[in-house]
C-alpha cells in the first residue's frame, strides 16, 4: 500500500470513529493498553511530570494529555491526523488551542525542536505509514534527556487468533506487511503496520534514541473491553501473551 493511500484511509477512518463517538479500548492514560493489571498510576514511568512540557503523537481528543495536565504537566501539545479529534482536543484545552495540529505524525511540522520533556504515543504508532520519519521527528522535538513513551499492541498478540476457544498462532511474527483492519462494532477501515519488536527498537536507536525500558505487563482476564466484546481483544489470547508492549526511549 502506498503512503498516500495509507494516510487517507486512516484520516477518514479516525474522523468517522470520532463522529460515531466510539470509545477507544483502554488506550488512554493512565491506561497503556487493554487488560493491563497496572496503569501509569502504578507503573509511574512519568515520575517527573510536574512542570513538564508534553507532546502527544496521535493525541485523539486529548484525554491522555488531560490526565497528564491534571498530574501537573505545564505545557500541552498534540498532533493528530484527524481534524475531528483535534477540534475536540482544542475544546478540552482552550488555553493551548494553538498547540494542537492536524497532521500525520510522519510529516515534520512546526513544533519546537529540542523542547519536550515527554513525548507520548499511546496506541497510535502502528498507524504511521513511516516509522523512521516519525521517530526522526520525535527525536527532533524532544529535549536532551527527554523521554519518548510508546505503547502499542504486543507484536506477538497479532499472530494469535481464537479457534474453538483456544488461542492459536495464525500469522507469522516475521510478517510486517501493512494490513487493513476493521475497527469497532461499526467495522471502520483502518490501515495498520505490524512491526516486530526489533524493528521498533532498531529504528529508534538508528535515529539516536536509546532504550531505557521495555514493559510487557501482566493482564487481567476479561470477556469485554468497556462492555464491547471485541473479536481481537480476547481473553483466550491474553492468558499466554501480553496484550500491550510499552517502550521507553530516551534522547542522549
Ligand atoms: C487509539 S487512538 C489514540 C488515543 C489517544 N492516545 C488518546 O489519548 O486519546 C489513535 C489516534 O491516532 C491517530 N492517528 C492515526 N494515524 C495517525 C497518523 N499517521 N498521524 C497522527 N495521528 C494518527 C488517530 O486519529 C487517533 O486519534
Amino acid at each position: 500500500m502506498n503512503k498516500k493511500d495509507f494516510i487517507e484511509i486512516n484520516k477518514n477512518g479516525w474522523n468517522t470513529l470520532i463522529k460515531n463517538n466510539k470509545p477507544f479500548s483502554n488506550t488512554i492514560l493512565p491506561e497503556y493498553g487493554p487488560f493491563l493489571k497496572r496503569n501509569e498510576n502504578e507503573i509511574n514511568i512519568m515520575n517527573n511530570i510536574k512542570g513538564a512540557k508534553v507532546l502527544d503523537l496521535g493525541c485523539g481528543e486529548g484525554k491522555s494529555l488531560e490526565y497528564l495536565f491534571n498530574k501537573g504537566a505545564k505545557e500541552i501539545w498534540g498532533l493528530d491526523i484527524s481534524k475531528e479529534q483535534i477540534k475536540k482536543a482544542q475544546m478540552r484545552f482552550p488555553q493551548f488551542k494553538d498547540n494542537f495540529l492536524v497532521s500525520p505524525m510522519e510529516e515534520e511540522v512546526n513544533i519546537p525542536n529540542n523542547y519536550f520533556d515527554y513525548i507520548i504515543s499511546i496506541f497510535s504508532i502502528g498507524y504511521t505509514s513511516d516509522l523512521k520519519s516519525t521517530l526522526n521527528n520525535a527525536y527532533k522535538y524532544l529535549s536532551k534527556e527527554g523521554t519518548l513513551i510508546i505503547s502499542w499492541t504486543h507484536p506477538f498478540y497479532y499472530c494469535l487468533e481464537v479457534v474453538d476457544d483456544k488461542a492459536v498462532v495464525n500469522k507469522s511474527y516475521f510478517n510486517e506487511e501493512s494490513e487493513i483492519i476493521m475497527k469497532g462494532p461499526d467495522k471502520v477501515n483502518l490501515a495498520q503496520n505490524n512491526m516486530m519488536i526489533s524493528t521498533i527498537i532498531n529504528t529508534a536507536t538508528d535515529n539516536g534514541f536509546y532504550l531505557d525500558k521495555l514493559y510487557e505487563e501482566e493482564t487481567v482476564l476479561k470477556d469485554d473491553v468497556n462492555g464491547y466484546k471485541s473479536p481481537f481483544w480476547r481473553k483466550e489470547k491474553t492468558v499466554n501473551c501480553p496484550s500491550t508492549i510499552i517502550f521507553v526511549f530516551k534522547k542522549h
